[in-house]
Order: structure tokens, then sequence, then C-alpha cells
């Protein structure tokens, strides 16, 4: 007796198994009728939002500029001028590897600041960059003493802004009105953080992050506790038979019911 219903039991649960995978894959296939993209009514003008949204990581640059609505400035050059805009967008893992100076404490001002000296009120191609370089400092969006610097070391294209400077390459955008460049640091501006500390060997200091004070009791009470946890080691084999007791009733219930409703 025991051992057909085992079978039966076995049985349905294969059926069951084999079933589910099936219907799972109609489900996505089913709704194929997608609503059809509408063709773009806009013009020639790139937004700028979709644009940061879409391509590469830069949801933070794109998050900070929303914030400030210097999004809205770079949009509006955009639109309404001639001579266009270059943007240097750092990539999130730029934003996320940000320590030592960090945005946190900055005013509304100087965040939008640092914005706005991430772009070039005027269109540069790649190629015109070797020109920028012998007209440096060049001034940025900001205005003011917000100045990146360019440099051209044949072909290897940098902007520094003093407390980075890094590399040119990789164009996300660059036709005629728009150009949007990633780059792999925050262009960190002299103007708010002051003159950049001398490029160290990494000594790597970081003393006072909270983590660790916030890691240190707790590793202490798990390494207290657990050798007292293993010398009771009943507790932990008893709550695992308590687990594979519940698991095999509930499937047992399970295939019973299904044979009495079958
Ligand atoms: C620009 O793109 C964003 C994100 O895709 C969208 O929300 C916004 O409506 C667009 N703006 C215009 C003016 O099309
Ligand atoms: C830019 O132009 C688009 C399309 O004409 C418009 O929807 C958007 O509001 C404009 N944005 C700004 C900031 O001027
Ligand atoms: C930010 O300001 C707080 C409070 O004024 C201060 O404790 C903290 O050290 C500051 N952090 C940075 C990175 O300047
Ligand atoms: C660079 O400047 C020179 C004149 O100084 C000009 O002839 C040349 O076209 C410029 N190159 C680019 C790529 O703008
Ligand atoms: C940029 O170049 C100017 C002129 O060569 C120089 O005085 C300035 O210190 C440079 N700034 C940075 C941040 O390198």
């Amino acid at each position: 007796m025991a051992s057909t219903t085992d079978l039966m039991a076995g049985i349905l649960l294969l059926l069951l198994m084999a079933s589910a995978p099936a219907t799972a894959q109609k489900a996505p296939l089913t709704p194929s009728p997608s609503p059809s993209p509408a063709p773009a009514p806009a013009p020639h003008l790139v937004n700028l939002t979709h644009l940061l949204s879409v391509a590469g990581p830069f949801s933070t640059f794109l998050r900070y500029l929303q914030q400030t609505d210097v999004i809205s400035t770079f949009q509006n050059q955009v639109n309404n001028t001639d001579q266009g805009i270059t943007i240097f967008a750092p990539t999130d893992a730029a934003f996320s590897s940000l320590k030592k100076p960090s945005l946190a404490n900055l005013t509304r001002d100087q965040l939008r600041s640092l914005l706005l000296s991430h772009a070039l009120p005027q269109y540069y191609s790649l190629a015109e960059f070797r020109n920028l370089s012998q007209r440096n400092p060049v001034t940025t969006f900001a205005g003011g003493q917000y100045t990146l610097n360019f440099s051209d070391a044949s072909g290897l294209v940098r902007v520094d802004s003093g407390w980075a400077n890094p590399r040119i390459s990789s164009s996300v955008i660059s036709t005629d009105p728009v150009a949007v460049y990633e780059v792999k640091n925050v262009l960190l501006p002299v103007a708010i953080f002051g003159a950049a500390p001398p490029p160290a060997p990494a000594p790597a200091p970081a003393p006072d992050l909270t983590k660790p004070s916030d890691l240190a009791p707790s590793a202490g009470e798990a390494g207290g506790s657990s050798s007292p946890r293993s010398a009771n080691s009943p507790d932990g084999s008893s709550s695992c038979r308590v687990d594979a007791g519940t698991v095999g009733y509930f499937l047992l219930a399970l295939v019973g019911e299904m044979m009495l409703r079958l």
C-alpha cells in the first residue's frame, strides 16, 4: 500500500514538474501583440535625460543633474544655441569610488557648480581636443575658476580637473550640437576642494570609517556564541530534523489532497 502511494505521489510530482515549465514558457509568448512604437515626432534635438538613462551606467550623474536641475541648463543649451555642448559623464563607478572628498557635504550651489564644471558650453569633437590643449585652462559651463585642462600626448587625450585627469576616449555621442564623453573619474574641481593632494602611491589610510566599528561588536558576538552553539549540537540537528519532517509532511498532505481531487 505504502509503496503504491509513494509511486503515485512520485508520478504526480513528475507530472507537476513537467507541466509547470511548459505553461510558464507559454505565458510570455502569448502576449506578443506588443504596443507598436510610435514614430518619434521629435526633431533632431537630443534628449539628454533619455540619452544618459540608456547609455553607459550614468544613473548617479543623471540623478545629481536632475536633483540640481542642471539637466535643464544643459538641455537648454542643446535646444537653444548654435554652440552646442560637450559633457564629460562620469560613470556610476566613478561616483561610488569617491571616498576622500565626498560630495555629501557640498552645498546645493557647490554641487551645481561641480556638475556644471563637467561640461563645456560648446560642442567639441574628439579631434578638436588637440586644439583645446593649447588654450588651457579652459573655462567650463560653471564659469569663473571652474576650469579644465586638456592634454594630448600623441593622441591620448586627457581632461584634468586638478583632482582627476581621466582619459577622454569613449564618446557616447558626438554629433554636432552634442558631445557626451564617458570618463572614469568625477572631475572634482580645485575651486571647491582646494589644491589636490600630491599623487601618493596609495598608503591607504582610511582610519575612522564607521563600518569597522559597527562590525567589530557583531563579529565578537558571533565568535563568542559560536562555541557554545557547537557544543550544544543537538539544538542544530533537531531543528534540521523538524524542517525535513515538516517538508515531508507538507508534501504528503499536498499529494494526498490532489489524489482526493482526482
Ligand atoms: C526625455 O526623455 C525622458 C526619459 O526618457 C522623458 O521622460 C522625457 O519626457 C523626454 N523629454 C522630452 C522633451 O521628450
Ligand atoms: C527642449 O526641446 C524639447 C523639444 O522641442 C522640449 O520638449 C523641451 O522642453 C526643451 N527643453 C528645454 C530645457 O528647453
Ligand atoms: C560632513 O559634515 C559632518 C557634520 O558637519 C561632519 O561630521 C563630517 O565629517 C563631514 N564629512 C565630510 C566628508 O566632510
Ligand atoms: C586646430 O586649429 C587649427 C588652427 O590653429 C585649425 O587649422 C584646425 O582646423 C584645428 N583643428 C581642429 C580639429 O579643430
Ligand atoms: C591648467 O593649466 C594652467 C596653465 O597651463 C595651469 O596654470 C594650471 O595650474 C592648470 N590647472 C590644473 C588643474 O592642472
